[in-house]
């Protein structure tokens, strides 16, 4: 089976839901990157999912939902997670929050653990998609695991058409980096991964720092210090490539290669840098990268840098 590309129309959305229904896989487009959706409440769906993507099992996947009226039949909502909801949903926002005992989301896709991971999504194909469906999809970044995060349709062919049943083609993914995932407990915010929204953002928010996730405590491959890695060796914070070298750079002084962001904008930056290493990956054995500040959205992409650049 090749997973055919199809554009978001209302007869392909009401297709992704019949192949959903039935326990399949579908490629959704997200602001942040294309996701992998699955039917949370199947667990034989969840089990081919984890299986297509080469997840090991015991990483959970997050739950996505239409509005916060759905995420509330999933988890116990603290009076801080119900503000953070408010404020950043539909958004890049990932609450890890208390399951609820007789929510519909199985225990496969939380891995067993007694927490589970929701998001809104606010690309509109993705939320119409779950409402038409009517309840939470599991839906994990649609590469194969460990692998670059897929930004467009394309990426996701790449990696998963021969085990996937359909891919809906929302064009380019306007934020290009995965979700911040915060797990709440109470009125206590940890950080467990830095994404889109920036974690500035959302202690000025909550109005105190934000908790940040001692290694052992989580469990979580996204958290794992190789992960989103292309085949090449990256070498980071590089003014100016060796020869043989390809470049990703940032800024008006970067020259050669290709640039994150000529004018500097991390926004721009952040929507570029999966493609952008996909594509160096396929011409280059070892890639440079320019130094990129680490204030706002820079702290998740030098995140994803440093775990694209380790070897275990
Ligand atoms: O932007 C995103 O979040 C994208 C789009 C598709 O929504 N999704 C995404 O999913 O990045 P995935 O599976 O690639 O990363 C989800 C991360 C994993 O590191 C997983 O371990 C963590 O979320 N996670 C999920 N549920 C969790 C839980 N209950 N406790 C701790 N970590 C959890
Ligand atoms: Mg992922």
């Amino acid at each position: 089976m090749t997973a055919p590309i199809v554009p978001i129309l209302p007869e392909t959305v009401a297709l992704a839901v019949e192949v959903l229904a039935e326990g399949g896989l579908v490629a959704i487009p997200t602001e942040t990157v294309y996701g992998l959706a699955a039917d949370a409440a199947n667990p034989d769906a969840v089990v081919s999912l984890y299986e297509a993507k080469g997840r090991p099992r015991f990483n959970p996947l997050i739950a996505h939902v239409s509005g916060i009226e759905m995420a509330m039949r999933e988890a116990v909502f603290s009076p801080l997670a119900a503000r953070l909801a408010g404020k950043f949903w539909p958004g890049p926002l990932t609450l890890v929050l208390p399951a609820l005992i007789g929510g519909t989301v199985c225990d496969l896709a939380r891995s067993g653990l007694q927490t589970i991971g929701l998001r809104c999504p606010a690309h509109p194909a993705a939320r119409i998609l779950i409402g038409e469906f009517g309840r939470p999809l599991v839906a994990p970044s649609a590469n194969r695991s460990g692998h670059v995060s897929p930004t467009r349709a394309e990426h996701v062919a790449v990696d998963l058409a021969d085990r996937i049943n359909l891919i809906l083609d929302g064009g380019p993914c306007e934020v290009g980096i995965e979700s911040t995932i915060l797990a709440v407990e109470g009125d206590t915010a940890t950080l467990l991964r830095a994404g889109a929204v920036p974690s500035d953002e959302l202690e000025a928010f909550i109005g105190q720092p934000l908790a940040r996730a001692s290694g052992a405590s989580i469990t979580a491959p996204g958290m794992l210090k190789s992960h989103y890695a292309p085949k090449a060796r990256l070498r980071l914070n590089i003014d100016a490539p060796d020869d043989g070298e390809g470049y990703l750079g940032f800024g008006p002084a970067s020259r050669g290669g290709l640039n994150l962001s000529p004018s500097g904008d991390l926004a721009e930056a952040a929507t570029k840098l999966f493609a952008m290493l996909r594509a160096l990956d396929e011409r280059f054995d070892r890639i440079a990268v320019a130094p990129i500040p680490m204030t706002g959205l820079g702290e998740a992409i030098n995140d994803r840098l440093a775990r694209a650049a380790h070897r275990d």
